[in-house]
């Protein structure tokens, strides 16, 4: 019997061959912020993923946090990324793109010495990763009430520019402690605007950007990505529970391609992540959910038997192994991720993992 991982997918008017999806991995290789022909080759190896969700790519310079991450809102930039959809499409692939603002997990030094913007003024834990190196956090700069129009517009222009660059869609990042997730969360959101306090009031600032994206792309070309368990960025939340079952309630009414799901990884545990089952995130959803974080092929294609997802995405494994499908369907063995090389340097452990037929 054919396994469902390998059965086709409908997003609504983006038609995907198989439910093996490639999952946002910044690998810190576009000098200049601009996508580049190695980033072409490295995403055109993968495109037979049912559907690759691009790196995370900032929305505007006072959304990047990371040397050499690509961004999605000047003209040269559209320009590189069509060299990346381009070369998916060639391959018969599908791709989006993940929209990036990262705000409080930034520096200075990206931002001409001012400090990074957040919902509210609390330093994270840890380092900032510079261009010189690492550096500790620093206090943010709570947004005014009056600069979250101009946010909002700036997910807006980027998702044109996505669909400008070639783009099937668009998926909005808001997980893993960055800017959107810093408005979901009462450890990082003590705003008393209409962004902050109740859980319509720290939704508010998600639900406004899907929108703004919904009205360029429509709504089967957007999708959101969520972390409910994440500790990741110092990130901590009084009643996850309670929080992203209102989340994914609300999504419903939209009737988007997809929400993405990061499940509980290790990391979350022993940072004593409250955890939220995929069971009781399933139940709040009406919609197609993707799932991902540690899956392999027999977990994968449990998830979907059981009806807790549709969608099964794959992250370290699609850094290793860009045949990842064709070595599911032949039962091959798979290459191992090289820590080393996920985040800058050259093709080398980048464009250089075999695949089968090499
Ligand atoms: C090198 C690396 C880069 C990542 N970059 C992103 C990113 O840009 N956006 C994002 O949402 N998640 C990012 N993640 C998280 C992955 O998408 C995924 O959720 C995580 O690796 C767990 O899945 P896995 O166990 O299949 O690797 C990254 C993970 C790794 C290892």
């Amino acid at each position: 019997m054919t396994k469902l991982v390998f059965t086709p997918y409908s997003l609504g008017s983006v038609e995907l061959k198989n439910r093996i999806i490639m999952a946002p991995l910044t690998r810190m290789r576009a000098p200049n912020t601009i996508a580049n022909e190695l980033m072409a080759t490295y995403y055109a190896q993968r495109a037979s993923a049912g559907l690759i969700i691009s790196e995370a790519s900032q929305i505007s310079p006072q959304g990047v946090g990371y040397p050499a991450t690509p961004g999605i809102y000047s003209a040269e930039q559209v320009e590189g990324w069509k060299k990346v959809t381009s070369a998916v499409h060639a391959q018969g692939g599908k791709i989006f793109c993940q929209l990036w603002h990262v705000g409080r997990i930034s520096h200075p030094d990206f931002h001409g010495g001012d400090a990074p913007v957040a919902p509210s003024a609390i330093t994270p834990m840890g380092n900032a990763i510079t261009p010189t190196g690492l550096q500790p956090f620093v206090q943010p700069r709570a947004l005014a009430t009056e600069d979250i129009a101009g946010i909002i517009e700036t997910y807006r222009l980027a998702a044109q520019h996505a669909l400008q660059a070639g783009f099937d869609g668009v998926e909005i990042h808001s997980a893993n402690g960055y800017l959107l997730d810093q408005f979901l969360r009462d450890g990082t959101n003590h705003r008393t605007d209409n962004y902050g306090g109740v859980l319509a009031n720290r939704v508010r600032l998600l639900l406004d950007v899907t929108e703004a994206v919904i009205s360029v792309c429509g709504a089967d070309k957007t999708a959101v990505r969520l972390s409910p368990s994440g500790t990741f960025n110092d990130m901590r939340d009084t009643n996850p529970d309670a929080l992203f079952t209102y989340v994914l309630a609300e999504l419903s009414a939209y009737k988007l391609a997809y929400v993405h799901i990061v499940d509980a990884l290790e990391s979350d545990i022993r940072h004593g992540a409250k955890v939220v089952e995929l069971a009781t995130l399933r139940a709040a959803y009406t919609g197609t959910l993707m799932v991902c974080g540690g899956y392999d092929y027999a977990r994968a294609e449990q998830v979907l038997v059981a009806g807790l997802a549709e969608l099964v995405a794959f992250g370290q494994l699609y850094i290793a192994n860009p045949d990842l499908l064709e070595r599911f369907r032949v039962k091959a063995e798979l290459n191992k991720a090289d820590p080393s090389s996920f985040y800058g340097g050259t093709a080398q452990g980048y464009t250089d993992y075999p695949a089968l037929l090499n």
